[in-house]
């Protein structure tokens, strides 16, 4: 019953991905205006990409991109309308540059994971701190798992 079920799924699943290329293949390119990434990345690669981007900086989609004119509530992808986008390209620039040249990533290399992404920086916020933590933080945080201790007594 329940392995009946996966095979369907997983035809279903095929039978669009059929359709996709089908409906596709004539028709140009499937982004309108991609000046950083691969124009014939396929939408399941830009969909990770920007996912990641998404987690991150810790924002939705909206943070880069602009609202259609005709439709608010949908967002138009293609414009460069919100800076941010903009920002995010000399970022995605800047980051490529960073690994290349610093810490020698080839695009080609196998085992493919660039040692710095957006999150490296990132982490978690649209604005990364520039300054280090103070030193009283980090007694805090060292003292919390003390009292934690005695509070269970
Ligand atoms: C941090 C900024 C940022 C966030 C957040 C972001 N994007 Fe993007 N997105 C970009 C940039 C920059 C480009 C253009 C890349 C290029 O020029 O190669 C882009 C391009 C695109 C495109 C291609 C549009 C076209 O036709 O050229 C789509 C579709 C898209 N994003 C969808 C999304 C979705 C969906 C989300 C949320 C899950 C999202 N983006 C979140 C920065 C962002
Ligand atoms: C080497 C560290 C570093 C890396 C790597 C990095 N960023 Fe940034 N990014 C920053 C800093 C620092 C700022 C804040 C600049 C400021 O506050 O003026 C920033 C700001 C931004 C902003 C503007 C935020 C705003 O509110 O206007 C965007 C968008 C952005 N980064 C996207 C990205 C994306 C997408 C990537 C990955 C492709 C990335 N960044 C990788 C350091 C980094």
């Amino acid at each position: 019953m329940f392995f009946r079920k996966k095979i369907t799924v997983a035809g279903t699943l095929a039978a669009l991905v059929v359709l996709g290329i089908a409906a596709s293949a004539p028709a140009e390119p499937t982004y309108k205006n991609l000046k950083v990434l691969p124009k014939n990345i396929s939408h399941e690669e830009l969909d990770s990409v920007m996912h990641q981007f998404n987690r991150s900086l810790g924002v939705k989609c909206s943070f880069c991109h602009a609202p259609k004119k005709d439709n608010p509530r949908k967002l138009d992808f293609a414009s460069d309308d919100k800076g941010e986008k903009n920002v995010a390209r000399d970022m995605m620039r800047m980051t490529d540059r960073i690994n290349r040249k610093y810490f020698n990533y080839k695009k080609g290399d196998q085992h493919a994971i660039p040692p710095v992404g957006c999150m490296t920086c990132h982490n978690g916020t649209p604005h990364p701190e520039a300054m280090a933590p103070k030193e009283e933080k980090k007694e805090e945080k060292k003292t919390a798992p003390a009292a934690q201790q005695n509070s269970g007594q």
